[in-house]
């Protein structure tokens, strides 16, 4: 063991080094190897990519979470009937659960119905990019207007660049759309430069939109003049609620979640990862962050207030809700990996995981079957902060 300084402090590294949350990050992450095949004429051709398989069996699993509460002797406590809603402030909750050397922290499993779910992911994808949203796609390409139509109108059109005008097909081939999309036929391949920039690759390259007042990365901070995108009522409306829940739960430290809201959303593919961070840009750091998850299901890293505390797994799952108040609202937290189904991993109950089959199956969601796709291949965070 030793130790390293840095402008946020002391790290103390093990001597692998790494400290105890980037160990916990690489154990976790999404390992994927190419198998590579010698030919009989000797050359050698990549195949399949493979996932390594990941141990979960330090995981807690939020389906647990009820039968661990009710078992002595393990970090869990339950707060309310782990089987029935208990009743906040005169509306019915889920149980919500606290965990033993994480004070604040409050996990609401199955915080939202079905229903809610849908029309969460559908408002995330559909909606909440939309400028005057920022997005991670703003500082190279400027807002991206119409981005979920233009990705799922066929053939795909393409988002107009300066880069790009003199590559491949000729101007007879593109149709101005008056919306800085510029619609190209035939569909590039991926040899033409233009694929990069295309509407389908920059859905897919989506990470992250802030709705109400933008964060603005670089200076770490709200801007408070900008124009937003409010932050969707009925998503405002569940998270305080959540909040007032997790308040009950935590007693009297509780920081009120009021004030102006702004909301963060992420949007995870597979092998996409959030790597461990404190929020701490918010003005007021003592008041609640409540964070939603949806889609596919992930692992749940949450630490200590160093990133020298081993953080605890959580595996979290579609309508599954985490609120960070309190001591936790200052703790190391992230995301090192998303379970997307065909990756062959496996839960605790030997259950495959991946998107929920009435959320990510277009079948069973016949009114969305593009937000079915769309969310079957990746995972969506919804997290609601105060910032004023
Ligand atoms: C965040 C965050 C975690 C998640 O947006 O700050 O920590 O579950 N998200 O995606
Ligand atoms: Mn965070």
């Amino acid at each position: 063991m030793y130790a390293t300084e840095h402008d946020g402090g002391t790290d103390v590294v093990d001597d692998d080094g790494l400290t105890a949350f980037r160990r916990a990050e690489k154990r976790y992450k999404l390992h994927r190897t190419q198998i590579v095949r010698t030919r009989a004429d000797g050359r050698r051709k990549g195949g399949a990519l493979e996932t390594r398989e990941v141990d979960l069996s330090a995981v807690v699993d939020t389906l647990d979470l009820a039968s661990l509460a009710r078992q002595p002797g393990t970090r869990v406590s339950v707060h309310g009937a782990p089987s029935s809603e208990f009743e906040v402030h005169g509306r019915t909750h889920p149980a919500a659960y606290a965990i033993d050397g994480h004070p604040g922290a409050v996990l609401v499993p199955n915080a939202l119905s079905v229903d809610e779910q849908r029309d969460w992911v559908r408002i995330a994808v559909t909606e909440s990019c939309e400028p005057p949203a920022r997005t991670n796609h703003d500082a190279a390409l400027g807002p991206l207007k119409g981005l979920w139509r233009e990705a799922h109108a066929r053939p795909a059109r393409y988002v107009r660049v300066q880069s790009t005008d003199d590559g491949g097909a000729g101007p007879e081939t593109e149709t101005e759309t008056g919306t800085g999309w510029r619609h190209i036929s035939p569909e590039p391949t991926g040899g033409d430069p233009r694929v990069n920039l295309a509407a389908t690759r920059l859905l897919e390259k989506m990470r992250w939109a802030t709705i109400g007042p933008p964060y603005d990365w670089t200076a770490r901070t709200y801007d408070m003049d900008a124009p937003r995108r409010p932050v969707n009522a009925r998503w405002l409306e569940r998270c305080v609620h959540l909040a007032n829940l997790a308040a009950t739960v935590r007693g009297a430290d509780a920081s009120p979640f009021a004030g102006r809201f702004a909301g963060l959303v992420n949007y995870y593919r597979a092998g996409d990862a959030l790597a461990g961070h404190v929020d701490d840009a918010e003005v007021d750091t003592s008041k609640p962050i409540v964070s939603v998850s949806l889609g596919c299901p992930c692992v749940f890293l949450l630490g200590g207030t160093s990133r020298d505390v081993a953080p605890i797994p959580l595996l979290m799952r579609s309508g599954d809700a985490v609120v960070l108040a309190g001591l936790s609202r200052r703790c190391y937290h992230g995301v090192p990996r998303i379970f997307v189904s065909g990756e062959g991993c496996v839960d605790g109950r030997g259950v495959a995981l991946g998107c929920p089959e009435w959320l990510g199956n277009p079948d069973a969601w016949p009114e969305e079957p593009d937000v079915a796709r769309y969310i079957a291949g990746g995972r969506v965070n919804v997290s609601v902060r105060v910032v004023d």
